[in-house]
């Protein structure tokens, strides 16, 4: 079987990226066939297609791009129960074999799980990578709870939105950062203080916390483990060589990866159906625009909340 999706040859800049047709892999007993409805945009997308991530990306080519989907089952491998043929979706890739931004696509069977009717398609693609690094950062050894004071810095980008949902549905205290611009929807979100991540006295007026919550990769480590409680903690998202050699050897500072937060998937989609977690959606796209859409975002354009790939006419 055939399908049109997004890939590329070689890494490399925007360029790279072609709509192009290729043959569906046959079904391993763990793997589902998935018809895409919707799919969103993450920076890993390009980060991937850059060759950023090439160590952990299997060597073949022409590579697909994206990871994040929802859509319909239409064929399960013989191991799989979690879901059938004909069930509503969402979930994502293996950071392996990326490959979202397509009309059809197969990936195991743990990455996925059902859909409620109380989350559209363009919703819950919105959900995986932000919700599962949310939920490593925020839900993991140390879980937030409601006597925790947390700090999420970008707290209106799409992980920084999701943890603070999850913070707030933990029964948590909030406090963000983010552009002038964005401040409004912080606050609307129950974010208090929120502080204008260019005021560089925010951090001596922002109170000391239980946990700070780097979701931009913007924080000097030694200011932010100056604005934490004594036991507090320090967790980034945007790992460099040197930081996560730091975070293996300190104790109050830690990378964490989406991968980590995987096998919450199902809880993550039973707080979407409560509307506990909410993605804002910032741009619907047909994907017959996918490739300039992904190439205007790279290069800087500005969308507030996520973007969304639209392929059919399925919406609940
Ligand atoms: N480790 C992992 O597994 C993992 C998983 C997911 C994402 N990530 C990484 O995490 C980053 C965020 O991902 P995302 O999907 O949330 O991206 P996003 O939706 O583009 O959000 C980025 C946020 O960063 C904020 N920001 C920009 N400059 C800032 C600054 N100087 N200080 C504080 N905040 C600033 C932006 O706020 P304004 O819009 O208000 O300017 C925006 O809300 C990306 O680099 C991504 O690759 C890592």
């Amino acid at each position: 079987m055939k399908a049109r999706r997004i890939q590329f040859n070689k890494y490399g800049d925007a360029s790279e990226m072609y709509m192009g047709e290729y043959e569906l892999p046959q079904l391993k007993p763990d793997d589902v066939l998935i018809k895409v409805v919707a799919a969103a945009v993450n920076p890993l997308d390009w980060k991937q297609r850059q060759g950023a991530m090439k160590l952990f990306m299997n060597r073949q080519f022409p590579k697909g791009i994206g990871s994040d989907f929802a859509g319909i089952v239409q064929a399960v491998g013989r191991n799989v129960s979690n879901v059938q043929k004909g069930d509503k979706v969402f979930g994502t890739m293996d950071v392996k074999h990326p490959g979202a931004f397509a009309e059809a696509l197969v990936t195991k069977s743990r990455y996925v799980v059902k859909k409620t009717s109380q989350v559209s398609f363009e919703e819950a693609a919105c959900l995986p990578i932000a919700a599962t690094t949310a939920w490593a950062a925020l839900l993991g050894k140390k879980p937030v709870s409601s006597h925790s004071q947390v700090l999420i810095n970008g707290c209106t980008g799409a992980v920084g939105l999701t943890a603070v949902q999850l913070a707030i549905a933990k029964g948590a205290k909030v406090a963000g950062t983010c552009s002038q611009t964005s401040m409004h929807r912080a606050k609307l979100l129950g974010v208090d203080p929120v502080f204008n991540y260019n005021d560089e006295g925010y951090q001596k007026k922002a109170e000391p916390v239980d946990l700070i919550f780097d979701t931009a990769g913007t924080m000097n480590i030694g200011h932010a483990l100056s604005m934490l409680k004594p036991r507090g903690k320090f967790i980034d998202i945007n790992p460099t060589a040197g930081r996560i050699i730091r975070g293996v050897l300190s104790g109050r500072y830690k990378i964490v990866f989406a991968t980590m937060g995987t096998k919450h998937l199902p809880e993550i989609a039973k707080l979407a159906a409560h509307g506990l977690l909410k993605p804002e959606i910032g741009l619907r796209v047909s994907f017959s625009n996918a490739v300039e859409t992904i190439r205007a975002i790279e290069n800087g354009q500005r969308i507030a909340g996520k973007v969304v790939f639209t392929f059919s006419g399925e919406s609940m």
